[in-house]
């Protein structure tokens, strides 16, 4: 039995957004194929994902020089353990599906506030003296589903796509092998072509679906 983390970030619901209907369509197929598996859903809009501010930078400061947690201000506490809680929830989990519209060439901000959770030295990374960071999570899998109104899989934008190139590099910092692919794109360029383009790839999310 597998841990699914099926992480969206995104306003909307699936009726008025490409990537989490695309999403939808990925984990019932998932769930289909692997009725043992617990498929947890992180809606990052809808969750406490605290930022790194001033309150965790002393939080962790103080633990760091020897205080305990309980002497830890209740800003402190509240954001360290609730950042610690993210952490642990990611580690524990054994496959992690993200989804998310694109906005800027990236992904929203809340989804780098949730990638700032999980990136933890001695939980999800350590430093090896003269090798630099060693990724902790080799055993598990992701998927990345994004949707862009323009095409960046290929093609004269591709250099400007920044959101599935810096969860790549970020998976292979934590550890994990591959990072997957489904990208709905290039509805803004041919918006005739939109249905097409959704179709297209729900069958890809169906198909991977079943051997992810
Ligand atoms: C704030 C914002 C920024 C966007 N930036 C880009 C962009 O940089 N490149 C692009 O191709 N499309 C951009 N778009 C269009 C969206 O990527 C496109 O509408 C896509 O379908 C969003 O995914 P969704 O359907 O899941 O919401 C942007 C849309 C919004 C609302």
């Amino acid at each position: 039995m597998a841990n699914v983390l099926y992480i969206t970030a995104h306003p909307h619901d699936h009726q008025n957004s490409y990537s989490l209907a695309v999403g939808k369509e990925f984990i019932e197929a998932y769930r289909e194929a692997n009725r043992n598996d617990e498929v947890m859903h992180l809606d990052l809009y809808q969750m406490k994902i605290p930022h790194i501010d001033a309150d965790v930078f002393s939080g962790w400061g103080k633990l760091s020089s020897g205080t305990a947690f309980e002497q830890l201000n209740p800003e402190e506490k509240a954001k360290v353990s609730r950042l610690g809680e993210l952490v642990d929830q990611f580690v524990a989990a054994d496959k992690y599906v993200f989804v998310n519209p694109m906005w800027n060439f990236s992904f929203p901000p809340i989804m780098k506030a949730y990638i700032d959770s999980i990136c933890v030295a001695g939980k999800t990374f350590k430093y090896v003296e003269g090798k630099g960071p060693v990724g902790l999570l080799g055993n598990k899998k992701a998927l990345h589903i994004q949707a862009s109104g323009g095409v960046y899989s290929q093609g004269p934008s591709a250099d400007f796509e920044m959101g599935h190139r810096f969860l790549n590099v970020i998976m292979k910092f934590l550890g994990v092998p591959v990072l997957e692919g489904i990208f709905i794109e290039g509805m803004a360029v041919t918006p005739d072509q939109a249905p097409a383009i959704k179709e297209k790839a729900i069958q890809q999310a169906r198909e991977l679906a079943k051997r992810f």
